[in-house]
């Protein structure tokens, strides 16, 4: 059973994955984590992160594990760094990279047929990567529900960090290289006023008897 799971950041897709993962006794795939370990790869080796070819060149000789609870890049245990400011600010220039994404691409479907299935979720899971999945969702939530849930997490200013989701949506879906997208066929799931449990309870019943 293939599970695609797409969706802006905030909108609880991750928490969804891992629920949905457990319950299904399925591996995860964040593939996220991917493109931040790539960009804490690129910013250790100081390689602007805009540099298309040098970053490109980089990741094809970077050794990275994304593990169900770690993330070792290089042999250096990135876990904690990849979800900082440094690669957070990064990001975005190193997945707009079209040579980046046809590596992690074809890694994040090496995963999935080595296992014959899992659940994976990212920004082109359902429209790129795993076109075929069994299931395909987007996941999502205004960006006022996303910023209150971070700023409880982590504090901050609503007003701001609502400013910075917007701004951080427009770029993930406008880039030229693979644009988040809603695919034809996903189902929609708005946790704007869902709690995560219903949502995982909604897809564990489209999921029925695969189960
Ligand atoms: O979900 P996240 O915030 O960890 O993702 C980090 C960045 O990687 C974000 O800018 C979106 C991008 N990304 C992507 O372009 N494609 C994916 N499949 C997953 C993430």
């Amino acid at each position: 059973m293939i599970i695609a799971i797409d969706g802006p950041a905030g909108a609880g897709k991750s928490t969804v994955s891992r629920a949905l993962a457990a319950a299904l006794q399925l591996d995860h795939l964040d593939t996220g984590a991917m493109y931040r370990a790539v960009t804490f790869g690129v910013l250790a080796r100081g390689i602007d992160p805009a540099a298309h070819d040098e970053v490109a060149e980089a990741a094809e000789d970077m050794t990275i594990d994304v593990g169900a609870s770690t993330v070792i890049v290089d042999g250096v245990d990135a876990t904690s760094a990849i979800r900082g400011r440094d690669v957070t600010d990064s990001v975005s220039a190193v997945a707009a990279n079209p040579m980046v994404r046809d590596l992690l691409v074809r890694r994040q479907r090496d995963w999935v047929a080595q296992r014959g299935g899992g659940v994976v979720e990212g920004r082109d899971i359902t429209t790129v990567v795993l076109p075929d999945a069994n299931l395909k969702l987007f996941v999502t939530a205004s960006p006022r529900v996303r910023a209150e849930r971070r700023v409880a997490e982590t504090g901050g200013d609503v007003d701001q960090v609502e400013a910075s989701i917007i701004e951080r949506d427009r770029r993930d879906s406008t880039r030229s290289a693979s644009p988040m997208t809603v695919a034809g066929d996903a189902v929609v799931l708005d946790t704007s006023d869902l709690g995560i449990d219903e949502v995982v309870e909604r897809v564990l019943d489209m999921v029925g008897d695969g189960r």
